[in-house]
């Protein structure tokens, strides 16, 4: 397709071999090659104090009271996402997620300037409805009959939430037997039919890419750019929060790699633009045992593994991640880092973000595990100013808030109590809870 001149002004070519696809390809990687696509807005001819001025006005209580797309924190950025009209939108609302301080946090971690961006106050529970919003758009644009994904559950809970939402059926294909109870269960109530795929998420990822390529099925995984591109406003709206002031780091659990990705490329946006004049520092944090990217990095790129992925976080328990090639760039760009960090790290990090109130899902915590680890390890230095993004909601993985501590061995520290119902068993628990 040589004609690239569309409406919404934005290039997708593939960044292997350079194809040229028109804005409403239902295609999610190059039907050439099979590389990844990528996605060029068209950037606004705004100098960078208007542009931010006209962000900022979108956050006002006026704008509050608008529509479901006005109200939204990827939408209010809908010109380096896909400017195209509000009826044409499938947005729950999504985004606007907190910037939270956490003295206790902030301790485990060993810096004292620490946020927190909670993506896990999305409307599914996760970072995921940032891009569901725009691939699922896109599929409505172009008339998809169906979408698929591969997911290890929250993709899959995204998906199957945003396309009730826009009419179209959704296909998910999930690891069977190795995704939480809260996101299969949400998954299954708002409607996608539930494929349990006897493999694990690589596997999940291969059958959905083919019943994509032969099926006809819109992809919804982050190899689709236009997932990325909403996943980029999680930098924007920190940028944004952060009054366009770069913090030194910016830490994030890494799995298939498509935040990483989409990470990478806001921030080179955002400098292109003027929106800021300081690139943070990426932190990529997988778990030990689905570590690919970690073990790449340490090896300077110079070649892609894969492994059978092993971690009690089951959303990143990925061996084969997909966005590789993006993410590399991403962590080239930003001077970044990669690093992983073991199960017990994870989930000593959650037992502290769980009990200062916040509370995240297990593979969240790799971020805050990573900040920990690399304080350790003197790469970052306790006076640098850090943010680390909390990827999904605590209530994900309810299995794992009841038995966290006897996994490793550890005293269970808020072991429910049975009592009978009289009030002097709750004077004695009152008693007891006082003294401690
Ligand atoms: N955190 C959570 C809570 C996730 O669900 C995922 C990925 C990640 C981090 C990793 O992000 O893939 O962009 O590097 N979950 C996908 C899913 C794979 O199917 O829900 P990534």
């Amino acid at each position: 397709m040589s004609d690239n001149i569309n409406k919404t002004g934005i290039t997708i070519a593939c960044a292997a071999c350079g194809e040229k696809f028109n804005d409403l390809t239902a295609l999610a990687t190059c039907s050439k090659c099979g590389g990844l696509l990528d996605i060029t807005p068209a950037l606004p001819a705004l100098c960078s104090e208007e542009l931010q001025n006209l962000f900022d006005s979108r956050v006002s209580i006026t704008a509050m009271r608008g529509s479901a797309v006005g109200r939204s924190g990827v939408w209010r950025f809908r010109e380096l996402v896909l400017p195209i009209s509000d009826a044409d939108i499938v947005s729950h609302p999504e985004g606007n997620t907190p910037l939270l301080e956490r003295p206790a946090i902030s301790k485990f971690a060993g810096v004292k300037n620490l946020l927190i961006k909670h993506e896990g106050f999305n409307p599914t529970g996760s970072f995921k409805d940032r891009g569901m919003t725009v691939a699922v758009t896109q599929a409505k644009r172009c008339g998809a009959t169906a979408i698929a994904c591969a997911s290890t559950g929250n993709t899959s809970s995204s998906l199957a939430a945003y396309g009730a939402q826009a009419g179209i059926p959704a296909l998910v294909m999930v690891p069977a037997g190795r995704i939480t109870m809260g996101k299969l269960a949400q998954t299954v109530a708002y409607g996608a039919r539930t494929l349990l795929v006897r493999g694990d998420f690589d596997d999940c990822l291969r059958l959905v890419r083919e019943s994509s390529e032969k099926l006809g099925v819109y992809l919804a995984n982050s190899l689709n750019p236009f997932r990325i591109e909403g996943q980029k406003t999680i930098m924007f709206e920190l940028l944004q929060q952060l009054a366009w002031q770069s913090p030194d780091w910016v830490a994030l659990p890494a799995g298939n790699l498509g935040n990483t990705s989409a990470f990478g490329k806001a921030l080179r946006e955002a400098q292109r633009l003027g929106l800021i004049n300081r690139i943070p520092r990426l932190l990529s944090v997988q778990a030990s045992g689905a570590a690919p990217f970690a073990h790449d990095f340490a090896d300077n790129f110079a070649k892609r593994t894969s492994v059978r992925a092993e971690t009690i976080a089951t959303a990143i328990r990925i061996g084969d991640p997909a966005s590789w090639d993006r993410a590399v760039a991403a962590i080239r760009f930003t001077n970044g880092v990669v690093t992983s960090v073991s199960d017990e790290q994870i989930m000593q990090a959650k037992q502290v973000i769980d009990a200062s109130g916040v509370g995240c899902e297990p593979a969240s915590a790799a971020s805050v595990a990573g900040v920990r680890e690399l304080v350790a390890r003197g790469i970052i230095a306790p006076h640098e100013s850090v943010v680390a993004m909390l990827t999904g909601h605590i209530l994900k993985d309810p299995e794992k808030l009841l038995n966290t501590n006897d996994a490793y061995g550890h005293a269970a520290v808020n072991a429910p109590i049975e009592i009978d119902a009289t009030l002097s068993a709750v004077e004695r628990v009152l008693q007891s809870a006082t003294k401690a």
